[in-house]
């Protein structure tokens, strides 16, 4: 018999969410409501009776050509202009896409309280089912990225002291350093005659950004860059896993699919892969615990596993098995692309290798080029929150309970935020105010890679640490060239890079 299922779960925590911030929060809508124009009245693709907007992305349809990095970026707001409306259909949830960093900011900050970011709710029915099945009590929590409302809160408030404070974090830096080292050995081993990187590139930088992310969430190597690993250890399993996982996400969470109300294939294949991600991941952390428990007597500060081990062994399991999840695709294609831009500009990596090579405790300039690099080609092209209270936005009214998401991808690529947009210009981020290029002068939504407020990464200071380690140690060791037509990019729940991966790197001159 098929399995019905009841509402998806973000719908059903924002039902229950809405009735407890009832008496909380004031609606913004005021006596100006009846001059506000209707939902049907947003702009975006004409809507059927049934199958809603689906035939303008069939063969034939208006919006079929675009291709599919456009598609977020430009060609709707070309279309349509800053408030677009998507509706769904078969299940899938209609939404609200915006291209003005004001209302970003005004919807953003309204849901600042207890920010429900919608996404990964097939995740979370999962984890709230095994979680419960083995024995946990009901208002449990599953992972930051799954839960909402109170139980999201409580995690969030416990673990935030400890992934959060710069003390912590940099304990990690000379571990951060040794792994970059090694992987520009592994580098070296694995670079042929023509100094290209045998393999695949972006499974290579999938193994530095699960070595580093390791190092801060298990307390140890995973030694990812042993050269006999096999294509069935649990490192390589878990990188095919996140990356099958985003992909399975973005398929059953936002695209028309049955899954909430029958089983289908896809979702009984996303069910199998989020339990071996939670074993694969609950394997990694028995090691790491292992390891702890034989070091018990040192006097060494106490790291992040071992503090949030401290609160609770499932704060740990859960926190460190969203660790391993976030922190590998992201970190990764951050770093292909700065590479990638790098790379096309040699005039900007000389200058960083300047500023690398004189060896000076700040490197401001290091930091420039990762930011103009999260501005141009950023991994997560725009974020999301689900609206719990009525909204007046660009003269449209937007209902509570709507998906609003954010293209912060369009907005940093705006003449009118950033000058001179589709050049790589580290310079903008560390120049003064009377220069035109200053980024103080883009309204402050405009860039946002790393979400906002009581919402934002929580990874963002080991993401940063991470990058801007081996960022440097590659610059310090290689020149970097492309070659060839520009990097691709497969837009999904995150902007994957796609081969080839043109990349050379020859011996730098130190
Ligand atoms: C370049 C690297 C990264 C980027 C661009 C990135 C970006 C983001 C963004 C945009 C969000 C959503 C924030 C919001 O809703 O406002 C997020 C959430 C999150 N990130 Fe990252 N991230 C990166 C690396 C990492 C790393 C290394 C970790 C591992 C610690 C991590 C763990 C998380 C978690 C657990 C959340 C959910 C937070 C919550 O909902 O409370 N991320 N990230």
């Amino acid at each position: 018999m098929q399995t019905v299922r009841r509402s998806a779960s973000v719908l059903a925590t924002a039902k229950q969410f809405r009735r407890s911030v009832a008496v909380n929060s004031s609606s913004v809508v005021t006596n100006e409501e009846s001059s506000l124009k209707s939902w049907m009245e947003i702009p975006g693709p004409s809507s059927l009776p049934i199958i809603g907007q689906l035939h303008h992305f069939l063969p034939g349809g208006s919006l079929y050509p675009i291709k599919s990095d456009d598609f977020i970026t430009s060609a709707m707001y070309d279309r349509y202009g800053p408030i677009i409306r998507m509706d769904g259909f078969f299940g899938s949830p209609s939404i609200v896409m915006l291209y003005d960093a004001e209302a970003a900011a005004q919807v953003l900050r309204g849901e600042n309280w207890m920010p429900i970011r919608p996404g990964f709710t097939s995740l979370g029915y999962f984890r709230n089912k095994y979680y419960k099945k083995n024995g946990a009590a009901p208002d449990a929590p599953t992972g930051l990225i799954s839960d909402h409302g109170e139980v999201w809160k409580k995690f969030r408030s416990t673990v935030n002291p400890i992934l959060l404070q710069p003390k912590t974090i940099k304990l990690y830096t000379n571990a951060l350093i040794e792994v970059a080292e090694d992987m520009i050995k592994r580098m070296r081993s694995i670079r042929n005659e023509k100094n290209m990187l045998e393999g695949n590139f972006d499974v290579e930088m999938n193994l530095w950004a699960l070595e580093s992310i390791g190092v801060v969430a298990l307390g140890g190597r995973l030694n990812c860059f042993d050269p006999n690993l096999p294509v069935e250890s649990p490192a390589r399993k878990l990188i095919q896993m996140v990356h099958d996982i985003f992909k399975i996400a973005d398929e059953l969470d936002f695209k028309p699919s049955l899954w909430r109300y029958i089983s289908t294939p896809t979702f009984k294949k996303a069910m199998k892969l989020y339990e071996d991600q939670i074993n694969i991941s609950k394997h990694f952390i028995g090691e790491a615990i292992k390891k702890l428990e034989s070091k018990k007597s040192s006097t060494e500060e106490k790291g992040v596993l071992e503090k949030l081990l401290e609160i609770d062994e499932n704060v740990a399991v859960i926190m460190a098995s969203d660790m391993l999840f976030a922190g590998v695709d992201t970190a990764a294609n951050t770093m292909t692309s700065t590479l990638f831009l790098l790379a096309n500009n040699p005039e900007k990596q000389k200058k960083l290798r300047e500023e690398i090579l004189a060896d000076r405790e700040k490197r401001p300039y290091l930091r420039a080029c990762i930011k103009e690099s999260m501005r141009m080609l950023p991994v997560v092209a725009g974020n999301m929150r689900l609206t719990t209270k009525e909204y007046n936005i660009l003269g449209y009214k937007i209902p509570e309970g709507t998906y609003v998401t954010f293209i912060h991808q369009a907005l940093s690529k705006m003449e009118k935020h950033f000058p001179e947009p589709e050049k790589y210009i580290p310079e903008r981020w560390i120049t003064d105010k009377e220069d035109p290029l200053f980024h103080g002068n883009a309204h402050p939504f405009a860039w946002n890679p790393f979400g906002f407020g009581v919402r934002m990464c929580i990874g963002r200071r080991i993401a940063e640490l991470e990058m801007e380690t081996f960022l440097a140690k590659v610059i310090e060791n290689f020149e970097v060239e492309w070659f060839g037509p520009p990097l691709e990019f497969r837009p999904s729940s995150l902007n994957y890079t796609i081969g080839p991966y043109n990349f050379i790197f020859k011996d730098a001159n130190k």
